[in-house]
């Protein structure tokens, strides 16, 4: 591919050492797409005629059905064994691989163009490709926690500041908590893709291609919105690489908070949670263990997600313009993290939709414990006691309770009144579950008919972000 200048072979360990086929070969799809498109653009400057761009685009087409594998890569009897052998990377591999084809026309096909645009181009089609994949996931997940919101109707639950008991919850309220990190995934997601959305090819090595190329050609067949505006950057730059893992890794978080709180909900302590068998495993010891190998799968992924946008950052960082092949390195992160969100949105929306609560423990953690005292607090505020004072009262109230070991709604009317004059009988109903919930009637608040609102305008917002065509079509790896 580049040997004619060298006088001493390579040596062989640093040859195949150095090599990026062992793994760009995941590249395949969007090396034939991008070839195809600088085909037709060397056939628009006239290096190809119509015919021969013809023939070279079929060829391609062939050779990108070949199916390339980690499996297809070790073995000996592939029908490409003799290119796998060979190629030093992707683009190498595909340039044999069309000799084979179409015989010498191929050689016209590296005209105008650098495998530093090549790779800064596939890289970006692969990362748009992963991140329709991923939108659709993401789809798919909340739609699950949507309609296991759903499910549990006007079920409550304790929610925790500090992880000790704070105020009740609806059971669903909770839930689209996630579904509100997962509309900020898919925001960063698409923005990404907005950004990134531009076409390096006709880039050339570093200062742009020999001739005068059409560079709209390719940049419309690939269905980017225009050609990149400088070649120096565009040779260079893997922005989109990191913004990519960068967004994963904060998708990581997000799941890996959700795989904590089933983990602890799923505990004999809590005991929230029944966890379904279809993802769960047995001890090989402990005969009676149920654990909860799913959720503390999914914690450790998020270590890797970030990991992958670590790596590519500490590469990028001082690294002279434009091209330097350091860059390689950037490629597996990006492969690891994108099949890495694929493989958890894999089993995730399915995991979700097998969730079955234990109620009645939620509820009975919710109705102990004063969780109703701020309630308590807002009653006497809304008959006119300062909310400090207020704040003073039920403390104190609160504090006789322990004493006597009751509830806020257990103690009479008259141990109430020595703590404040305002207490009156319509107490009791103002600190009810219910009440306590319905208080918080603000938007975004708990307030049953809040949330109830909220899911219905949840689930038409990610129906509307979403694509339902690519969610029902979307293979994740
Ligand atoms: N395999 C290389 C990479 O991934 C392709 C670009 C090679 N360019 C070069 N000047 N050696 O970065």
């Amino acid at each position: 591919m580049w040997s004619g200048r060298f006088r001493e072979p390579l040596d062989t360990q640093f040859e195949a050492w150095q090599r990026s086929f062992p793994f760009d070969w995941r590249l395949l799809p969007q090396e034939i797409a991008a070839s195809s498109a600088h085909a037709r653009v060397i056939a628009a400057a006239g290096i190809l005629t119509p015919a021969e761009a013809d023939r070279m685009i079929a060829g391609l087409e062939a050779v990108g059905k070949l199916a390339l594998s980690e499996s297809e890569f070790h073995n000996p009897n592939s029908s490409s064994a003799a290119s796998i052998a060979q190629a030093e990377d992707i683009h190498h591999f595909v340039e044999l691989e069309l000799t084979r084809e179409i015989g010498d026309l191929a050689l016209k096909l590296h005209t105008g163009r650098s495998r530093n645009e090549q790779i800064a181009t596939d890289m970006r089609l692969y990362v748009r490709d992963s991140i329709d994949i991923i939108l659709a996931g993401l789809g798919k997940w909340a739609l699950a926690l949507i309609g296991l919101a759903e499910q549990a109707g006007d079920a409550v639950m304790p929610s925790y500041t500090h992880l000790q008991r704070a105020e009740p919850v609806l059971v669903a309220h909770w839930l689209l908590t996630y579904v509100s990190m997962i509309e900020r995934d898919i925001s960063r997601l698409q923005d990404c893709r907005k950004r990134m959305n531009l076409c390096p090819l006709g880039s050339g090595a570093i200062a742009g291609a020999t001739l005068a190329l059409d560079r709209t050609i390719a940049a419309q067949s690939l269905a980017f919105d225009g050609p990149t505006s400088n070649s120096m950057d565009a040779t260079s730059d893997r922005d989109f690489a990191l913004e990519f893992t960068q967004v994963l890794s904060i998708l990581g978080l997000h799941i890996s908070r959700f795989a904590e709180e089933l983990t602890l909900f799923s505990t004999a302590e809590f005991g929230f949670l029944d966890l379904p068998e279809a993802f769960s495993t047995g001890s090989s010891a402990m005969p009676q263990k149920k654990n909860p190998d799913l959720t503390e799968l999914i914690r450790g992924k998020s270590g890797r997600l970030i990991g992958a946008a670590t790596s590519l950052s500490v590469l990028i960082k001082g690294l002279p313009l434009a091209y330097n092949k350091d860059l390689q390195e950037g490629q597996e992160p990006v492969f690891d993290a994108s099949s890495t969100v694929q493989g958890v949105l894999a089993v995730l929306p399915a995991f979700t939709s097998s969730l079955r609560f234990r109620f009645d423990r939620m509820a009975s953690a919710a109705s102990s414990g004063y969780l109703n005292a701020m309630a308590a607090a807002t009653y006497l505020s809304n008959k006119g006691v300062p909310f400090r004072k207020a704040h003073e009262q039920i403390g104190n109230a609160v504090r006789f309770g322990l004493e006597s070991g009751r509830e806020l709604e257990a103690l009479t009317l008259e141990e109430l009144k020595q703590f404040g004059d305002q207490f009156a009988e319509d107490f009791y109903t103002a600190i009810t579950v219910e009440a306590t919930l319905d208080c918080h009637d603000v938007v975004g608040g708990t307030a049953r008919r809040r949330v109830h609102a909220a899911l219905a305008d949840g689930r038409s917002r990610i129906l509307a972000e979403i694509d339902q065509q690519t969610v029902k079509s979307a293979k994740l790896e």
